[in-house]
């Protein structure tokens, strides 16, 4: 679960990023986080993480305020960056086992988590090889699976489908719902409405900073007819 209350955030320079929002994601939901660009999405997913402090108001993830215990909050958390940064020089295995480790983890459950995802993403072939050498999808999988290694209970993803072939992006869907559908919660960003549409049980739009819609579709569809791309095109215009 993930509360989110009267949350502002204002980088040095420049305008209210997020402008007093609040809402809740409730364990057992897929959430998708839209909007256009530059309108506080990722801000929103890094005050959620603890990379970025809000300037006002809190975030509890499971009932832990993020700026009270972190590493609490980071121990309930798979997050996947919108680019990450992986360490080139190491092998995916590498990077893998060192991300396992800091979360504790039993080498022979770790070994098992990594054969299991690697798997699911076809990435088990390179897994010995330079994460320096891997396509741009590559890295996004390799990213996913050490975000999804530790079982977390809460999956904070930032646009995770970009760059992921159709087969992977099929099988992280799959694993977000079947994560749901065991109690667990995801919130994710995305710019593909017809997969957030299909996948989502309930949406917010956020538009420069300010989050002007949420709710399941059938709610949306309420005020609005159509689909959520028209909704959505009439909504931030
Ligand atoms: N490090 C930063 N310093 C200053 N301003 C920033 C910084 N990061 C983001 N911003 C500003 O904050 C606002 C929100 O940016 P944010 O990255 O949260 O948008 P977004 O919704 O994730 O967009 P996109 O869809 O392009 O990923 C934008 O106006 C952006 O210019
Ligand atoms: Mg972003």
């Amino acid at each position: 679960m993930i509360e989110i209350r009267n949350v502002s955030k204002r980088y040095a320079k420049g305008n209210l990023a997020v402008n007093n929002i609040s809402f809740d994601v409730p364990s057992g939901e897929i959430f998708g986080f839209l909007g256009p660009n530059g309108a506080g999405k990722t801000t929103t997913i890094k005050m959620i993480v603890g990379l970025l402090e809000q300037n006002q108001g809190h975030i509890l993830v499971n009932g832990i305020d993020t700026l009270e215990e972190p590493l609490k909050v980071k121990e309930q958390i798979a997050y996947v960056p919108d680019n990450p940064v992986l360490y080139e020089r190491l092998r995916g295995t590498e990077y893998l086992a060192f991300v396992a480790d800091m979360f504790r983890m039993a080498p022979e459950v770790r070994d098992a988590k990594i054969n299991e995802y690697a798997t699911m993403f076809n990435l088990r072939n390179d897994l010995q090889d330079m994460i320096g050498t891997y396509s741009h999808g590559m890295q996004q999988k390799l990213a996913l699976i050490a975000a999804l290694i530790h079982e977390p209970d809460v999956f904070i993803l930032d646009e995770p489908m970009v760059g992921l072939d159709p087969k992977s992006s099929f099988s992280l869907k799959e694993h977000m719902r079947a994560r749901c559908e065991e109690g667990k919660t995801v919130f994710f960003s995305t710019h593909v409405l017809d997969v957030a549409e299909r996948i989502c049980d309930r949406i917010a739009i956020i538009n420069k900073g300010k989050i002007i819609a949420i709710g399941t579709m059938d709610e949306l569809r309420e005020n609005h007819e159509g689909t959520l791309e028209k909704m959505f095109l009439e909504l931030t215009q």
